[in-house]
Parts: structure tokens; C-alpha cells; sequence
């Protein structure tokens, strides 16, 4: 690799991983039950710059025992976290966040140097993550049950809401943070317990966090990260799925790794929530702002480097403003720049790892052997190192080209004209995922008509970035079960249970 990048940068960005190493919050331990622990087995496994390759320090590589009991104590510790008030869990997570919120700079420079995302993006992912937990400290004291008007005069009725037990969280590597605050905010406010499976690549951010949740006081074995391998996950999750102490599984990642999950825990009937992969479409119809929907675009696609699951994964233009969107987008995709995300004004840093590089190239390699024209990019960036890839513009992609029907995951935008609102709404309907939609207009019934019509949890209307911690993300369709933020977040953490009082 030093071949490739050049031995002097190689320097220069390993020096930034000696210096994210050094930080405080840097952590190479598991937690459980507020302690910082190894693996039974004492093996480890390294965290790398996805930028250069150069190891940011090494992690247990926790089995199913450790896990098993990470498990029990969360589950002992919900014997009395269960009963705290709603106010004493709305203060640790005020604690939490008020503690996220100092430590917000080193938070992000340990997840771009973990997950290559450039530092002003980390930055932004800490605040959107770090707003979980505050949203979730507000709404832990807005948890309320119901009187019901009895129809008998002997009898009353109610009912309470009632945490759901242990909560098992899986959370990905494109979002290191926010997908565990986005989960565990609301099992803690509901008053579960949680153990935390942070992706393989990213397990840094989350032992983090976890130092921070230990210094805001939150009750041993509330909060606990079990980190392990890619050897050992497979074995791991499906603990976590069939332990009859854990009450629910939380999932954010790919669709099929949430189905196997999905089928896992119908042993134990588990509560499930699963957030899975999107195919998301972006239309822009004729009486649109252009120059917004490229915006909203640019926003949409390349965020992250185009590895999220609401990223706009087809564009439809339409037919009389194509070339002039296609133009227009290519021009502002020049403006990109690639590189280590630890440089300055570098927007678009690595993918996260070989696997993911190699599968954004197939995509890409299959829709050019299969006739898709290239306008800009087309290739990895290896100037850059083995996981970058340029800033790709395609057209002419049918529907014979796997880019069609798969999620890129990458920053590849691909634009597809279209005639009509009814072809456009066919075409986008016509997958089996449901996550978030796009569209772009400014004639008012066809946007009711669209926003009502097309086929997914969240639609982003003349928007290209919908999330925050008052919205309910979530998909239909096999993008998944459930929703996370906003108060319908806590549903998923909480059940109802009726008290009905007789003799009276
Ligand atoms: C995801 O890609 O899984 C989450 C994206 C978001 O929260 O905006």
C-alpha cells in the first residue's frame, strides 16, 4: 500500500492514527457491567484506518460466553433500572449528553480515522447522534399510559407502559454513533437495559461513548459493548437472538442479514426492529428548482460516500430536463474531493473496507461492460489507496445491470430518464424495498399525488437529508420493521400492559 499512496503521505496519516491512539477515549477493552474487560479468551482483533490501512489498536474478540454474560448482567441490572422514575433515567441521559457534547471533537476524530468518514461529516454524525440521547432525555418523561372509560361500575381499567426487558442492539458502520443512540436512547428512556454489538469496523466510537456513559453515572450494567471479530459475529448475533433474557433485537444493516436475524428470534418470539437496505429513489419532475434538486442530490447521494441506506440509489429525470439536470449534477460532482477524510476540505473519504470497495466496482464494472455511459469517474481511485473510488456519473443503466436492483452503497449516482408520473411511480414501486423516496416538483397536486403514492417509510419532498431525532426513520417492505427516533422510537422498547381493578 505505501507503494501505492506514496511513502510520505503514508506518514503523514498514520501520524493522525498515532495521534487518534492516544486519545483518552480511546479504549481497547470491552464494557460490561461498568467494567473494561477482555475476552475470556484473550483474543483481540485489530481496527484500522479504512484511509491508509495503518492499525488504530486492537479489541477483544468476545464469544458467546462473554456474551452470554454480558446478557445476564444486563438483565439483573434491569431488576432495578426498570424501576428508577422517569426522571432519574432522563438525568443520566442528560448527563450523557451533556458529556457527548464536551467530548464531541475527539468523538469524531476517533470515527474518521475508524471509518474514513471526513472530519466535518463526523463532526455533523456526532451532533445528529449525540441529539438521540437529548431528544430521548426529554421524551423518558413523556412515557404515559391510559384510563379507560370502564363499562362496568365494579371494575376500572388502565393501562401502563412497561420497559420490555433486555435489549440487544446491532448496530453498522456507516453511522458509528448514531445508530446506537438512536436505539439505546430510547431502551434506556423506556427503562431496558441494553447489550451493544458495534459493528466489526467501527467498535472505537462505540467503547467511547461507552466511557462517557460510565462517567455520567448510569448504573452499572445498563449500558454494556461486547465487541467481536467478523469470525465470531455470526455465532454472537444469534445469542443475542435466542437468549430468552434478552426481550428485544434492534438491527440496523444489511437486508439480508436481518432476514437470517428475523428468523432467529421467532425461537424466543422476540420484540424486533429491524432497519435494513433501501433502494431509494430520487425523481426530479420537470416544474422542479434544478438547481435545489442537485443540491438535495449532492446531499442525498454522497453522503458518507453514498454508504447509507436512505441514499438516493437511481435518479429518475425527467425526459425534457435530463440533459440539463445530468449536465448541471456533473459540473457540481467536479467540485468533490477524495481523500482521507482526516484532510482538510476532503469530502468523500474511503469506502469502508476491501469488501465494499471491490462490490461498489463490480456494480460499476457490470453496468460499463453492459453499456452504461460514463461521465465522470468510473473507477477505483487507487492513486489514493485501495479503498477509494472516484465520484461516478452514470447514464444509459437498464434494467439488465445489477446497479438497478441493488443498493450501491457508494458514490455512484446514476440517472435514469423517465416520460410520465405513472411510469416514474411504477418503476420506483416496482422493488421490494420501501426505506426513504425522493422526488423534487413544484406543482402542488402532483405533490401530494407522489408523496402519497410512492412506496416507502419516509419521503423527502424538494429534501435530500430527512433525518433527525424528532422523525420516525423506518421502512416498509423488506427495508424493515419498526421505527426509531422521534416518541414512536420508545414503542419499540415498551410494551402495554392492562390493569383491570374489580370488586370496586
Ligand atoms: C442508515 O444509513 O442506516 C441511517 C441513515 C440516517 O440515519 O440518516
Amino acid at each position: 500500500m505505501i507503494n501505492i499512496i506514496g511513502k510520505r503521505s503514508f506518514l503523514l496519516v498514520s501520524r493522525y492514527s498515532q495521534h487518534v491512539r492516544k486519545m483518552s477515549l480511546v479504549k481497547n477493552l470491552a464494557f460490561v457491567n461498568n467494567k473494561w474487560v477482555a475476552a475470556t479468551s484473550g483474543k483481540t482483533f485489530e481496527v484500522t484506518n479504512p484511509a491508509n490501512g495503518s492499525v488504530l489498536g486492537q479489541v477483544p474478540d468476545m464469544d458467546t460466553q462473554d456474551t452470554e454474560e454480558a446478557i445476564q448482567v444486563a438483565y439483573d441490572a434491569f431488576q432495578s433500572w426498570e424501576f428508577t422514575t422517569a426522571k432519574e433515567r432522563a438525568l443520566h441521559l442528560r448527563n450523557w449528553f451533556n458529556l457527548l457534547e464536551e467530548n464531541k471533537e475527539e468523538i469524531a476524530k476517533i470515527m474518521t480515522a475508524e471509518s474514513g468518514k471526513p472530519l466535518a461529516e463526523a463532526a455533523g454524525e456526532v451532533a445528529y447522534g449525540n441529539g438521540f440521547i437529548e431528544w430521548y432525555s426529554e421524551e423518558a418523561r413523556r412515557i404515559h399510559g391510559e384510563v379507560i372509560s370502564s363499562p362496568i361500575h365494579s371494575k376500572e381499567m388502565m393501562l401502563i407502559r412497561k420497559p420490555i426487558g433486555v435489549a440487544a442492539l446491532i448496530t453498522p458502520w456507516n453511522f458509528p454513533i448514531a445508530m446506537i443512540t438512536r436505539k439505546a436512547g430510547a431502551a434506556l428512556a423506556a427503562g431496558c437495559t441494553c447489550v451493544v454489538k458495534p459493528a466489526e469496523d467501527t467498535p472505537l466510537t462505540a467503547l467511547a461513548i461507552a466511557a462517557l456513559a460510565e462517567k455520567a453515572g448510569i448504573p452499572k450494567g445498563v449500558f454494556n459493548v461486547v465487541t467481536c471479530s467478523r469470525r465470531n459475529a455470526a455465532d454472537v448475533g444469534k445469542l443475542l437472538c435466542q437468549s430468552p433474557l434478552v426481550a428485544g433485537l434492534s438491527f440496523t444493516g444489511s437486508t439480508n442479514i436481518g432476514k437470517l436475524l428475523y428468523e432467529q428470534c421467532a425461537s424466543t418470539v422476540k420484540r424486533l426492529s429491524l432497519e435494513l437496505g433501501g433502494n431509494a429513489p430520487f425523481i426530479v419532475f420537470e416544474s422542479a428548482d434544478l438547481d435545489a434538486a442537485v443540491k438535495g442530490t449532492m446531499a442525498c447521494k454522497f453522503r458518507n460516500c453514498g454508504q447509507t441506506c436512505v441514499s438516493a440509489n437511481r435518479l429518475f429525470i425527467q425526459e425534457s430536463i435530463f440533459d440539463q439536470f445530468v449536465s448541471k449534477l456533473e459540473e457540481t460532482m467536479r467540485g468533490l474531493k477524495v481523500g482521507d477524510g482526516a484532510q482538510p476540505g476532503v469530502t468523500q473519504g474511503p469506502l469502508i473496507n476491501d469488501a465494499q470497495a471491490s462490490k461498489v466496482n463490480d456494480l460499476v464494472q457490470d453496468a460499463i461492460k453492459k453499456g452504461a455511459k460514463v461521465h465522470l469517474g468510473g473507477k477505483p481511485a487507487l492513486d489514493k489507496g485501495p479503498r477509494f473510488f472516484e465520484p461516478t456519473l452514470l447514464t444509459d443503466v437498464d434494467h439488465s445491470m445489477r446497479m438497478y436492483h441493488e443498493e450501491i452503497f457508494g458514490p455512484v449516482a446514476v440517472c435514469i430518464p423517465f416520460k410520465t408520473e405513472e411510469e416514474v411511480l411504477a418503476i420506483a414501486n416496482g422493488t421490494r424495498s420501501g426505506l426513504a423516496g425522493y422526488f423534487f416538483s413544484n406543482d402542488l397536486p402532483q405533490v401530494w399525488r407522489v408523496a402519497k403514492r410512492l412506496e416507502t417509510g419516509m419521503v423527502g419532498i424538494n429534501e435530500g437529508i430527512i433525518s433527525t431525532p424528532e422523525a420516525a426513520f423506518g421502512g416498509i417492505k423488506e427495508s424493515g420493521i419498526g421505527r426509531e427516533g422521534s416518541h414512536y422510537g420508545i414503542e419499540e422498547y415498551s410494551y402495554i400492559k392492562y390493569l383491570c381493578f374489580g370488586n370496586l
